[in-house]
C-alpha cells in the first residue's frame, strides 16, 4: 500500500500527533549536529509549477541533512511544461525515485499524479491545500504552548488554501478555531464540511464569520496570509479593496488574548495583509514557524516511507 499526504486528514489525529512529535525529535538530532542519515540511499524528487522559497529549500536542505539526495525541477525543465500527461509524468518519474513532492495549481492535478504514481507523493501546495505548511504550523504551536489543549486559533483574511488547511488541521487536533473572511472568499465549503464532520469526534469548535473582531476575540493564534495568492495577480485590485478591513493590526490583535502570538505563512506582504508592528513585533513567531517547515517535512517523509 503506498500513502501519500495531499490533504491534513490523509494523517489521523494520532498520526498527526506523532508526526509533530517525531518532528520535534528530528529538530533536537540536527540541531545537535548528530550522526543521523536515515534516507541514504532514497531519492526525492521535486516538481515546482509556481514559484517557491520555503518549501524549495526546506525539502531539499532537510532530505540532505538526512542523507538523501535531490531532484529539484520547475514544470519548464521537464515535458510536462510542452503539455506531457500528469499521468504520464508520473509513471515515469515515480519510476526512478523513490518520494516526490509537487506544488500545483488544481488539487485536482494532485489526485491525478498520486493515482498514477508508483511512489508516495507529497502536496508542496495546491489551490486548495498546503498540508505541510500546517502540519508545520501545528508543530510550532505545540512548541510554543506545550499542548494543543484550550486554544483558539483566528483566521483572518481570504478563505484560501491556507485557510481550508488550518480548518482541518484545526479540527483534527481539537483546536477551536474561527475562520473570519468576506463572504465571497470564503473557505472551500466541501473543506468546512469536512472539518466540522471530524470536530465531532475531537470537540474543537469551528466558526466561520465575516467579522474579524468576532474570530480574533480572545484568540491565542492569529493567523493571516497574502490576499492575492499565486495566480491570483490579476484579481489583486478586487481583492485587496474587499479584504482590507481583515487587515491584521494592532487594533484588531488587541482582541486578542494578552499572550496570542501572530503567525504567516510566508511571504508576507507588509502594511497589506499584516502591519509591520506585528509582522516583526514581540508576539510574531513567523521566523520559527518557517524553520520549523524543515523538521515537520521531514517527518512526514519517515511516514511515507514506513521508516518508524
Ligand atoms: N510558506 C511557503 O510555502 O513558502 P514558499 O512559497 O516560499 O514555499
Ligand atoms: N496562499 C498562498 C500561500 C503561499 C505559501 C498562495 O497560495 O500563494
Amino acid at each position: 500500500m503506498i500513502y501519500h499526504y495531499l490533504s491534513p486528514t490523509d494523517f489521523d489525529a494520532l498520526k498527526t500527533l506523532k508526526t509533530v512529535d517525531l518532528g520535534i525529535n528530528i529538530k533536537e538530532k540536527i540541531k545537535k549536529k548528530q550522526e543521523y542519515k536515515p534516507f541514504r540511499d532514497y531519492i526525492l524528487a521535486m516538481i515546482f509549477e509556481k514559484s517557491s522559497t520555503r518549501t524549495r529549500v526546506s525539502f531539499e536542505a532537510g532530505f540532505k541533512r538526512l542523507g538523501g539526495q535531490t531532484i529539484v525541477l520547475s514544470s519548464k525543465d521537464i515535458q510536462l511544461g510542452r503539455g506531457e500527461t500528469i499521468q504520464d509524468t508520473a509513471k515515469i518519474i515515480s519510476s526512478y525515485c523513490d518520494i516526490v513532492m509537487i506544488r500545483t495549481f488544481e488539487h485536482q492535478r494532485l489526485i491525478d499524479f498520486s493515482s498514477n504514481s508508483s511512489i508516495p507523493v507529497i502536496n508542496g501546495l495546491s489551490d486548495l491545500l498546503h498540508p505541510c505548511q500546517t502540519l508545520a504550523d501545528m508543530f510550532t504551536i505545540k512548541e510554543h504552548f506545550g499542548s494543543f489543549d484550550n486554544l483558539k486559533l483566528a483566521y483572518v483574511g481570504d478563505g484560501n488554501n491556507m485557510a481550508n488547511s488550518l480548518l482541518l488541521h484545526c479540527a483534527l487536533l481539537g483546536i477551536d478555531i474561527s475562520v473570519a473572511c468576506p463572504k465571497d472568499y470564503s473557505p472551500s465549503g466541501l473543506v468546512v464540511k469536512e472539518a466540522i464532520e471530524i470536530s465531532k469526534l475531537t470537540q474543537a469548535n469551528i466558526v466561520i464569520t465575516d467579522d474579524p473582531t468576532e474570530a480574533v476575540s480572545g484568540a491565542n493564534i492569529v493567523y493571516t496570509d497574502v490576499w492575492a495568492s499565486m495566480g491570483q495577480e490579476d484579481q489583486k485590485e478586487k481583492k485587496y479593496s474587499i479584504l482590507k478591513k481583515y487587515q491584521a493590526n494592532k487594533e484588531l490583535c488587541s482582541f486578542a488574548d494578552s499572550n496570542f502570538i501572530f503567525m504567516h505563512c510566508l511571504p508576507a506582504h507588509r502594511n497589506e495583509e499584516v502591519t509591520s508592528d506585528i509582522i516583526d513585533g514581540k508576539n510574531s513567531v513567523v521566523f520559527v514557524q518557517a524553520e520549523n517547515r524543515l523538521y515537520a517535512q521531514m517527518a512526514i517523509i519517515f511516514n511515507l516511507l514506513n521508516k518508524e
